[in-house]
């Protein structure tokens, strides 16, 4: 079965809201509508709203949030519900990047919770999954990325897990400029599938899994040819608009 590929953009905290209306400006003009490439971007929940209006007259181009808090509503100050992301023109939710495990400790109790409230406002999830140096050094990759994404998709329907997308994101490759091979990947990516094909049978070759970890224009080529290799989810070389629309036009 073929997959369109999945282009997404991580801002992660970079690009505030007056740069994001240039940086649409000059991304939209250099990138084209094009039917066989799915596009999301992923900035920061303040800048949402200006990409959204950047955006109106372009629906192949389809925005997410990089994150939300696990609970609907509440005094939860500085937090942002799955509800309003969706209200400021959110389709898509990153759950459980590995910044948010790492440094704000989030637990994959926390990324089921993320992922159950982002469905719940129609929200789609993109749950992150991946291993440390140490981890993979230990031979634990398999298991670690098998552990995240199980209990990332515990408290979700079969019909949820069959219409998410997953992105399988190496911690020891991300911001480092060490990418993984296609063939590295292609090997995780089947592991992924597989576990999915247990939880959803035959619906799981539907299921886009990326990769991401120091994606970039010299290598995004090869890394979408591996077998599995549904997407990229980029971050570092997302944020200069042009190098952004040569990737997704790679
Ligand atoms: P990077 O980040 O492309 O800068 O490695 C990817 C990510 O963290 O999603």
């Amino acid at each position: 079965m073929t997959r369109t590929p999945v282009f997404a953009a991580n801002w992660k905290m970079h690009i505030g809201p007056h740069d994001a209306a240039a940086f649409m400006r000059a991304f939209l003009a250099q990138y084209a509508p094009h039917g066989d490439r799915t596009v999301i971007m992923f900035p920061p929940a303040l800048s949402l709203c200006v990409v959204a209006e950047s955006a109106r007259d372009r629906d192949d181009i389809l925005l997410g949030v990089q994150n939300i808090f696990r609970e609907s509503k509440g005094a939860f100050t500085g937090e942002n519900s799955a509800l309003m992301a969706r209200q400021a023109g959110a389709r898509f939710a990153l759950v459980g990047h590995s910044e948010r495990r790492r440094i704000f400790g989030e637990t994959d109790s926390d990324t089921a919770r993320k992922c159950a409230q982002a469905w719940a406002a129609e929200l789609v999830p993109m749950l992150c999954v991946g291993e440390t140096i140490a981890e993979r050094e230990r031979g634990e990759t398999e298991s670690v990325v098998l552990r995240q994404l199980s209990a990332g998709v515990s408290e979700l329907e079969p019909t949820q897990i069959a219409s998410m997308l997953i992105a399988y994101e190496p911690v020891w490759a991300i911001g480092t400029g060490c990418t993984a091979s296609p063939d590295d990947a292609a090997t995780v990516h089947a592991v992924i599938r597989a576990a999915l094909r247990g939880q959803v049978g035959d619906r799981a070759a539907r299921v886009p899994i990326l990769y991401g970890g120091s994606v970039n224009e010299g290598n995004a080529r090869a890394l979408l040819a591996a077998p599995n290799v549904d997407g990229l989810l980029v971050g570092g070389a997302c944020l200069d608009p042009s190098t952004w629309a040569r990737i997704i036009l790679t």
